[in-house]
């Protein structure tokens, strides 16, 4: 099995970009665990990150026939990109929507998903945990692990 991990604009800053919200742990941290969970359990995995809104639509494109799973924060991008939501739909590849804050008590416009409609789940308030809990959901071992 191969997974896609996408992450959208100032997801690079974690560690640094408001940590009351987002807490301390880096970018890096998160490639770490994540790596180290999908090595433990036999699941290839790739990383992507961007700023650019075209650049995570080719690199959604780009898990067609490569990819069994995406799981994907698209940060602000969630709130107003039609163009990755058509993507997602575009390659049918099974994806969980990732969030580490707990978007439903923030700012209203945090409350628009266009992605969460034909997510498998959407995960948010969890943390950097929250990317692993994806991971096992879209394995199908959620609950049966740890
Ligand atoms: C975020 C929540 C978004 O509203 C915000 O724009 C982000 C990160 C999260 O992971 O909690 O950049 O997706």
């Amino acid at each position: 099995m191969k997974i896609f991990v996408i992450n959208g604009p100032n997801l690079n800053m974690l560690g640094i970009r408001e940590p009351d919200i987002y807490g301390s742990g880096t970018y890096g941290d998160l490639v770490g665990m994540v790596k180290s969970f999908c090595w433990e359990h036999g699941v290839g995995v790739e990383f992507f990150q961007s700023n650019h809104e075209g650049d995570l639509v080719d690199f959604i494109q780009k898990a067609y026939k490569n990819a069994d799973g995406i799981v994907i924060n698209p940060a602000a991008y969630t709130h107003t990109s039609i163009a990755i939501a058509d993507a997602l739909k575009a390659v049918a590849v099974p994806y969980v929507e990732v969030h580490i804050s707990d978007v439903s008590g923030r700012e209203s416009y945090r409350q628009v998903s266009y992605i969460a409609e034909n997510a498998v789940k959407t995960i948010a308030g969890k943390g950097l945990e929250g990317y692993i809990e994806a991971v096992k959901t879209l394995i199908g071992t959620e609950g049966k692990l740890c």
